[in-house]
């Protein structure tokens, strides 16, 4: 059974609707299924998946501190350690933008992780459209 960790911050439960919906859509499809406030996620959470979803607001143009956080622990430990390992990530920001979303991939590819599908961002709260996408999203991450 494969082994799905979702790890995000959320201030305002926007990116916390989409994370659900991304856990909803791996159930589905029959995965394990972790979520993990990035507060809470250490290396031995990431290194024991087959698969992780970042989800992170946009906060000042950039990935919410607490993510960033869990890189800045957690980065010294994995960086060796992540090659291929698959990623997917996602977000919501108010009106500029993903920037935070590219800020988590760098890292990713920087780590030599593999990037399965087109990252999701949308807009202050997800609609029901966004969140059905958000499920595809997680459906997708567990049968790739
Ligand atoms: C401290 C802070 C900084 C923010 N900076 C930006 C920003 O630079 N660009 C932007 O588009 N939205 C910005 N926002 C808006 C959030 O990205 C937006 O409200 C998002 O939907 C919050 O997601 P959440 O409910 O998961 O926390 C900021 C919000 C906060 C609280």
């Amino acid at each position: 059974m494969k082994k799905v960790l979702i790890i995000y911050h959320s201030q305002t439960g926007n990116t916390e609707a989409m994370a659900k919906a991304v856990a909803e859509g791996a159930l589905a499809a029959g995965s394990n299924v972790t979520m993990k406030k990035a507060v809470e996620a250490n290396d031995k959470d990431i290194l024991g998946c087959d698969v992780v979803a970042f989800g992170t607001p946009n906060n000042f143009s950039y990935m919410a501190g607490m993510v960033k956080d869990f890189f800045d622990r957690a980065w010294p430990i994995i960086r060796e350690k992540m090659a291929n390992k698959p990623y997917v990530a996602f977000g919501s920001y108010g009106g500029g933008g993903m920037p935070a979303i590219e800020t988590v991939e760098k890292i990713c590819d920087n780590m030599g992780m593999k990037r399965l599908f087109d990252s999701i961002g949308v807009q202050r709260q997800p609609t029901a459209e966004n969140l059905k996408a958000c499920e595809e999203l997680g459906k997708k991450i567990a049968e790739a």
